[in-house]
């Protein structure tokens, strides 16, 4: 079997990109061609400065197909995280592909997009069940979370490596022009980030995040990576793919200078 990608090694306090590719999916679904294809994308992001590959796997298979993920885990030399919801069926696809990691997000066939995190109180003693032969298989669990102390403590409970942020509302407060709501999701977001550092998971963060929103989550030095789609894959229209993941690395990295 081939030998999985790992993230490169990188200066301390590098902060990682992973680059989402299912909205490449998405406009090759609408006219149900073989192009564009989402793998020639995450072969461009690798060249552009991408730390990661990411893709959500639903279970309408709206975007990504299986096919894909079989692709993406032969071709890449990136580490691939492979999105999806906790049910048998994906936990079967995990552990035969064994991505470099696996974020588990909650999802309803009638939303538009992850709509938000995961409720792992709710689910412990599931969520610890179907986790565990994941971590057996070598894969790193993430668990996408609101911003919230009592979930990412419930995270660390059921056995996951990382929790990710779910920096969607503060995304939307930021766009509408909510300035309270955003710097109060903002402080969340911060709060949360420091919580889960202290107790030992690694900390991730994406939802909706555009180059006007990422620079007060990139400053966040608990954070260690990034997961960014819908924006970049939007700007590639004006300005190539390569551009707009340059620009978004930027970006990252001038507001994790800045922070330092
Ligand atoms: N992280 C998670 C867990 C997601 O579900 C998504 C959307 O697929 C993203 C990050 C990326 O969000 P966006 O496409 O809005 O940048």
């Amino acid at each position: 079997m081939k030998e999985r990608p790992k993230p490169a090694a990188r200066a301390p306090g590098h902060l990682r990109l992973g680059v989402n590719i299912d909205h490449v999916a998405t406009v090759r679904n609408a006219r149900g061609t073989p192009f564009p294809d989402p793998v020639r994308a995450a072969l461009l992001a690798e060249k552009a400065g991408a730390d990661g590959i990411t893709a959500h796997l639903r279970e309408d298979r709206r975007h990504i197909s299986d096919e894909d993920i079989a692709r993406l885990s032969k071709t890449l030399t990136l580490p691939l995280n492979l999105e999806m919801a906790a049910t048998a069926e994906m936990q079967e696809i995990a552990l035969r592909h064994r991505p470099h990691a696996v974020c588990l997000v909650p999802e309803k066939r009638e939303e538009r997009t992850t709509e938000g995190g995961l409720d792992v109180l709710a689910e412990e003693t599931r969520l610890a069940e179907f986790i565990a032969p994941l971590v057996e298989a070598g894969c790193r669990v993430s668990l996408f979370v609101n911003p919230e102390a009592e979930q990412i403590e419930a995270a660390r409970r059921v056995g996951a490596a990382v929790v990710e942020l779910h920096t969607g509302s503060y995304c939307d407060a930021h766009h509408e022009g909510r300035a309270a709501d955003r710097d109060r999701e903002l402080a969340r977001i911060r709060a949360a980030a420091r919580h889960a550092a202290a107790i030992g998971l690694e900390v991730h963060a994406g939802h909706g995040l555009t180059y006007d929103t990422v620079g007060p989550i990139a400053a966040l030095p608990e954070i260690a990576e990034l997961n960014i789609g819908h924006f970049l894959i939007g700007e590639a229209i004006f300005v190539g793919l390569a551009e707009a993941i340059g620009e978004m690395r930027r970006r990252m990295d001038a507001a994790r200078d800045g922070a330092a």
